[in-house]
């Protein structure tokens, strides 16, 4: 598609109803490169790519809170060269997209066990955080070493340790006290899920918050997704009728 049948899609879209959360599970990086004959790593140095385009467009159409699934708990079990290369593509990435995320008024902020990141991430990711830290544009959330199960444990122990110091009442614990405890504590649950490459799954991600969340699954692997499908996807979702178990209209 060209740029005009891309901002066509872009008019066609109803600012009232945006999502305010998109929350995207990134796959099928390794399958791009292999059906290329090119090692896994070429996908992902590929998938960065789509990031930044997603993220443009994200910030460009006016979402508040983009939440990316960059690596997950489980990830840890592939291969060192593999993890070694995401690590640093990720590095490479903060670095390059500084200016860009203060030009655009972009804040980021990590979810995920971060101190389990090499010490360089760490220190990349406290920079960026404390430097767009009064952006107010978009949220960019990088889900990093993310795993819903965990969050979900970190949060019982959270909160039971609290109950074992009379600072929360056992009888009294809500939804929202639940959703306090988690890493995504000042973040409203995603309205819209996309997973690329055609996995009808989870993987993890999110595991409370995607209660009520549309979920969309494309085919399209992380390295091909455009601007114009993620823009189509958006259509398709304000199109749907969010019940909420209720009866609707
Ligand atoms: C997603 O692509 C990126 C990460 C999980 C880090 P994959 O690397 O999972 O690609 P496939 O699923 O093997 O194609
Ligand atoms: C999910 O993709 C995790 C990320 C996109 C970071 P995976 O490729 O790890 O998920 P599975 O193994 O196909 O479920
Ligand atoms: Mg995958």
């Amino acid at each position: 598609m060209n740029s005009s049948t891309s901002s066509s899609i872009h008019t066609d879209l109803d600012v009232a109803k945006l999502p305010l959360h998109v929350a995207v599970i990134m796959d099928g990086n390794g399958r791009w490169a292999k059906q290329r004959l090119f090692n896994r790593i070429k996908g992902h140095e590929k998938g960065v790519q789509t990031v930044r385009e997603i993220v443009r467009t994200s910030r460009e159409i006016g979402i508040a809170h983009l939440t990316l699934y960059a690596f997950s708990t489980e990830n840890w079990q592939r291969p060192k060269y593999e993890i070694d290369a995401l690590m640093a593509l990720l590095v490479k990435f903060l670095k390059s997209e500084k200016k860009e995320m203060m030009d655009k008024n972009i804040r980021l902020n990590a979810i995920g066990q971060i101190e389990r990141l090499p010490k360089n991430v760490q220190q990349e990711l406290d920079k960026i955080m404390v430097l767009t830290k009064k952006n107010s544009g978009m949220q960019l959330n990088l889900a990093l070493s993310y795993g819903g199960r965990w969050e979900i444990v970190q949060m019982v122990r959270r909160i039971a340790l609290k109950v074992k110091d009379g600072q929360i009442d056992a009888d009294l614990i809500t939804p929202e006290i639940v959703s306090k405890h988690l890493c995504t504590n000042s973040i409203p649950d995603p309205d819209l899920l996309i997973r690329t490459s055609g996995e009808m799954r989870i993987s993890n991600f999110l595991l409370w918050q995607i209660a009520y969340t549309e979920i969309y699954v494309t085919d399209t692997l992380w390295p091909d997704f455009t601007k114009d499908e993620f823009l189509s996807i958006i259509k398709t979702y304000q199109q749907r009728e969010r019940r909420f178990g209720g009866v609707g209209e």
